[in-house]
């Protein structure tokens, strides 16, 4: 078939127009206007603790024009419409990229989120850029964090490396791995799994909220699941396969369930981006886990 003047130019507009349809979709659309649920059910082998609901918000990233105060609010009461258990929030709550248009405060932002209410509470763990965000925090190299005060003024226990006991399961949250940024030493993690399962003081299943998945190989089988975010599924995600994952396991935990060697890891794809505003194939989620 002999290919015309007009039908190429044709063609030319059809491809300029599906490009620029995909980038106002990548940068615009799916990162800042949707919101999907996105459930798991498992059954952790050792888990004895019976039906448990969490939702889980990870990596939200606050500021306008993508995350700003009216989005949590919404985001908030989507949580709070699942009727969860546990409200767990794993990290990342200062903006993750330079293109914000209005800088939005966790002292603002920390009240919102302590409007969402799970039936035996709300508990929340800092990642790397709550860290990173607070310059104080880098010089001394440990607590107080910004994040984490505001987070506990709002109601939201911070666990730091430690593990609390809720009726038949305990809950235990890492510190960040990547905490503090070092010219001579590279990032240095502030993360103790040893400290943190020391808390646990019996036989009873663990549920462990780790900010970067990266930790998954080190963790025990006693943990029945491990929570991540971190890694937004790659921002970028084509069936099933991302290109850049901020990880140093590659797509092996990029996101989702996974299991290996009896364990169970679940990766949110969370609500915000980092480095640029762009989400395609992995829409902002609030995540659901049915443990049973
Ligand atoms: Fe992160």
């Amino acid at each position: 078939m002999k290919l015309t003047r007009r039908g190429f130019f044709k063609g030319l507009l059809l491809a300029t127009a599906a490009a620029l349809t995909s980038c106002v979709y990548a940068f615009a659309i799916e990162p800042g206007l949707r919101l999907r649920i996105q459930r798991w059910a498992i059954s952790p082998k050792g888990w004895t603790a019976g039906k448990l609901r969490l939702a889980i918000v990870s990596d939200i990233h606050v500021g306008e024009p993508y995350v700003g105060l009216a989005r949590l609010e919404r985001i908030v009461a989507q949580v709070n419409r699942l009727e969860a258990d546990l409200v767990l929030f794993l990290g990342d709550y200062a903006a993750g990229h330079k293109f914000v248009s209005k800088p939005v405060k966790i002292a603002d932002a920390a009240p919102i989120l302590g409007k969402a209410k799970g039936r035996l509470g709300t508990y929340a763990i800092l990642g790397n850029h709550d860290w990173w965000d607070d310059r104080t925090a880098q010089k001394t190299g440990g607590y107080p964090n910004l994040y984490a005060t505001a987070l506990e003024a709002a109601g939201i226990p911070v666990l730091s490396n430690r593990a609390i006991k809720i009726g038949g399961f305990w809950l235990a949250g890492l510190e960040d791995q990547l905490a503090l940024l070092r010219k001579e030493k590279g990032i240095i993690g502030l993360d103790d799994l040893p400290a943190t399962l020391e808390h646990v003081t019996d036989d009873a299943p663990i549920i462990l909220m780790a900010h970067e998945p990266d930790i998954f190989p080190k963790v025990p089988h006693q943990v029945a699941l491990t929570l991540s975010g971190h890694t937004h599924g790659g921002q970028v995600r084509l069936f099933g396969w991302s290109p850049i994952v901020p990880s140093r396991f590659g797509g092996r935990f990029a996101y989702g369930h996974i299991v290996e060697d009896d364990r169970n890891l679940v990766v949110s794809g969370g609500i915000g981006c980092s480095i640029l505003p762009v989400r395609f194939g992995v829409p902002p989620e609030i995540t659901v886990v049915d443990l049973s």
